[in-house]
Parts: C-alpha cells; structure tokens; sequence
C-alpha cells in the first residue's frame, strides 16, 4: 500500500501544480501555513484558482499543519525580548515602556496637524537605528494614502540624528496607495518585500481615508467594516510573523453620544480599536508642543506625555 506523502510544500497540496505554486509564492503564499491561514475567497480571487479546489487546498493545508503550544514561561521571555522603536522623546517611550513596539499594532489619532504623520516620519528614521541604538536595525514600507510622504523632512531628521541621508531614504520603500484597493493589495504583497529587504516598520497614513471616502453612507459600512477588518487582520499578521512595528495614523470625527468632556473619537469602529495593540490621542498644545495621550495599552498605565516637533524630528 502506498504510503500517504507528507505535506511539506505547496505542490504536496491537491489541485496545487508548479505553476500555481510559484504564482502563490509570488502572492506571498509561500508556505503551507499561509495557505492552512488564507480564505479560499481569497486564494481563489488573488491565484486565479478555482473556488473548489482553492477550498481542497486550504482544508488539506490545515490539516498538515500541527499547532505548537507556548508554555506561559517562553511567551514571557520572548515579550521581554520584544523589539522596540524609540520616538526621540524620553518621556513618551518611558510612558510606552520603551517606544514602540515590534510584533504589535500602534495606532495615533488626532485631528489635523496634530503630529501623526510628524512621528511616523521619526520612527521611519528611528527604526533603521541597530537595536542597542533605539531601531530594530531595519527598513519601512510606508503605505502613503494621503500623498503626504515628505522625502525633505525625512532628510533633515535624518541630518539631525547623523545619520547617511541617502541610505536612510533609500531604506524608506513608499507605496503610494489612492484606492482602498491598493491599499489593501500594498498589506497583502508585502510579505516578499519584508523579507527580502528586512522591513521592520510598516506604516499605514492613513487607515480609515480610503476606506471613508469610498463606501458612503449607512449602506455601504458593512461592506466597509468587512473589508478593513480583513486588511487591518493581515497587518496583524505581518506584525507576528515578521517581529516588526506596525503604525498606523487614524482620523477622528466628534461622538454626539460623548455629552460631557472631549468629545473626539477614532473613526474605524470597534473593529480598529480591538485590532489596535496601543492606542494614542495626540492633540494640540502651544506652538510646536502637543500632548500624545496613551488611551488603551496592554501593560502601560493611562497617562500623557508632553513632545515638540522640532526641525530635527520629534522631542521632549
Ligand atoms: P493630518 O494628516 O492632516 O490629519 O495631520 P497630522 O496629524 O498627520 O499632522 P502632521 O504630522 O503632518 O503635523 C503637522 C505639523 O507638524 C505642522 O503643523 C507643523 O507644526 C509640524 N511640521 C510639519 N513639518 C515640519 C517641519 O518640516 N519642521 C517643523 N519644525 N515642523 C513641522
Ligand atoms: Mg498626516
């Protein structure tokens, strides 16, 4: 009797030629894992498989792949271990326990000039720092919505901190993305490019423009909520399953339900605020100053913290 063949490689899978395979590779499937992980929708969709078989393939991908079990020792030793990304101020990282962090969603909301964009910029530079220096040693992908990436501003924090000015941009990959849809492959072709060129910051700025602009209105919310969950569950996973920081920047519209107090609210739903590892408030202050408020954090206490954005980047 023939003896079943162990599933190791995507062309062990049925109705998963060559051909397919390396398709799926290029897509960023490129191993039995991320098929056993995927939608068949998805697979289906992105391959140019069909349904049925894009199904066989995910059932028997799940099938060979074993879960392994963390005992709580190994999950603490490895948070210990987790990277982080110093902001250039002291006192945020303090009230972030050491800036922000790898393996996990960060997201900044706030009205307009309120600096969002400003600290994304810093951490771009930041995080290409070695690791005993404040960076995780690495590159960004920077996913642009807003057509608000500033190669000069990039070049005069990087001038401040001493750093090479053309390493440090050429080490900035930016995607400009003007429908959700691109915006969504840009998350979901990612893989390939993190890997290839050690990406250990992945910026989104902004989630939620796109997605507002596009689907209007009452009707059109579950369709939106639909996919921007999906999109917001692959930058999760490029988080987990390439240790590096994921930043977001959210807009904020005023909660009339909120009668009393400030009134500003993330826009995104619930489906943002789960996914989001930690959140930030930042808001206005005198001049250059402005108040960054951590608002849900996993293990950090609520509290403030005071930065200046300054010509050489973000300050105390
Ligand atoms: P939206 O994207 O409009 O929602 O705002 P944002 O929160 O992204 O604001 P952003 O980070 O762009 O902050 C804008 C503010 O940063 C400006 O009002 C300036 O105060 C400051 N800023 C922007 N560029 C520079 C610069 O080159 N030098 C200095 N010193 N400050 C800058
Ligand atoms: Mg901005």
């Amino acid at each position: 009797m023939a003896k079943e063949k162990a599933i190791k490689e995507l062309e062990d899978l049925p109705g998963i030629g060559p051909t397919t395979a390396e398709k799926l590779k290029q897509l960023g499937f490129d191993s039995v894992e991320k098929i056993a992980t995927a939608s068949p929708h998805e697979l289906a969709e992105l391959s140019g498989m069909k349904l049925e078989a894009a199904k066989q393939a995910v059932d028997a991908a799940k099938q060979a792949t074993t879960l392994e079990y963390a005992t709580g020792t190994t999950v603490y030793e490895k948070r210990k271990s987790l990277g982080r990304i110093e902001t250039g101020s002291k006192g945020l990282d303090e009230m972030l326990g050491g800036g922000v962090e790898a393996n996990a969603i960060t997201e900044a909301y706030g009205k307009f000039a309120s600096g969002k964009t400003q600290l994304g910029f810093q951490l771009s530079v930041n995080v290409q720092r070695p690791i005993e220096s404040g960076g995780l040693g690495g590159k960004v992908l920077f996913i642009d919505t807003e057509g608000t990436f500033r190669p000069d501003r990039i070049e005069q924090i990087a001038k401040a901190a001493g750093m090479e000015i053309k390493d440090t941009l050429d080490n900035i990959l930016v995607v400009r993305a003007t429908s959700t849809d691109q915006q969504i492959l840009a998350v979901e072709r990612a893989d390939k490019l993190i890997k290839e060129s050690n990406v250990k910051l992945v910026i989104v700025d902004s989630l939620m423009a796109l997605f507002r602009s596009e689907f209007l209105g009452r009707g059109a919310l579950g369709e939106r909520q639909q996919k921007l969950n999906s999109h917001i569950h692959k930058l999760q996973k490029l988080a987990d399953t390439y240790d590096l920081a994921v930043y977001i920047t959210n807009q904020v519209m005023d909660n009339p339900a909120i009668l009393f107090g400030d009134p500003t609210t993330p826009v995104g739903g619930n489906i943002v605020a789960h996914a989001a590892t930690t959140r930030l408030y930042l808001r206005k202050s005198k001049e250059d100053k402005r108040i960054v408020r951590l608002v849900d954090s996993p293990n950090m206490p609520e509290g403030e913290s005071v930065i200046k954005i300054t010509p050489d980047g973000i300050k105390d």
